[in-house]
């Protein structure tokens, strides 16, 4: 089973973004404990982090084929990206939307997301363990044969 892991705007910058929000963990930490969760899950994850949502996008396109289901911290293209959104949708692969924050406790505008409709789940502020548990419920999502 193979999982696309993709990271928005700034999540490169963790580790040096507000710990209190985002917690103390750089993507690189993110990224190893996603590996070694992975083995006991049985998937491949590929990753992929860009400021730009047409990067996103085209990375999207250029990968879904060879996937199984999409994990995805969108960052503040959660709040106004469509084009990614519709990337998303056009891959026609399950998406679970994760966040560090609890992006409903936070600015109005943080607590709207354009991607939750097309996701079979969300989970956010759990800070790491939100990728954790993101990742444990698409291949629970996947195994269970449901459609997206
Ligand atoms: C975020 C929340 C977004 O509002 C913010 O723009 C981010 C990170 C999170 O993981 O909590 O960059 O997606």
């Amino acid at each position: 089973m193979k999982i696309l892991v993709i990271n928005g705007p700034n999540l490169n910058m963790l580790g040096r973004r507000d710990a209190e929000h985002y917690g103390t963990d750089t993507l690189p930490a993110i990224g190893r404990a996603l590996t070694e969760k992975s083995k006991s899950l049985g998937c491949e994850l590929t990753f992929f982090q860009s400021n730009h949502e047409g990067a996103i996008v085209d990375f999207i396109q250029g990968n879904a084929d060879e996937a199984d289901g999409i994990l995805i911290n969108p960052a503040a293209l959660t709040h106004y990206g469509y084009s990614l959104h519709d990337a998303l949708l056009d891959a026609g692969l399950p998406v679970v939307e994760v966040h560090l924050s609890d992006i409903k406790a936070r600015e109005k505008w943080r607590q709207i997301s354009v991607i939750a409709d097309i996701a079979v789940k969300q989970i956010s502020g759990l800070k790491k363990q939100s990728y954790i548990l993101g990742l444990e419920a698409l291949v629970e999502h996947i195994n269970s044969g449901e459609k997206k």
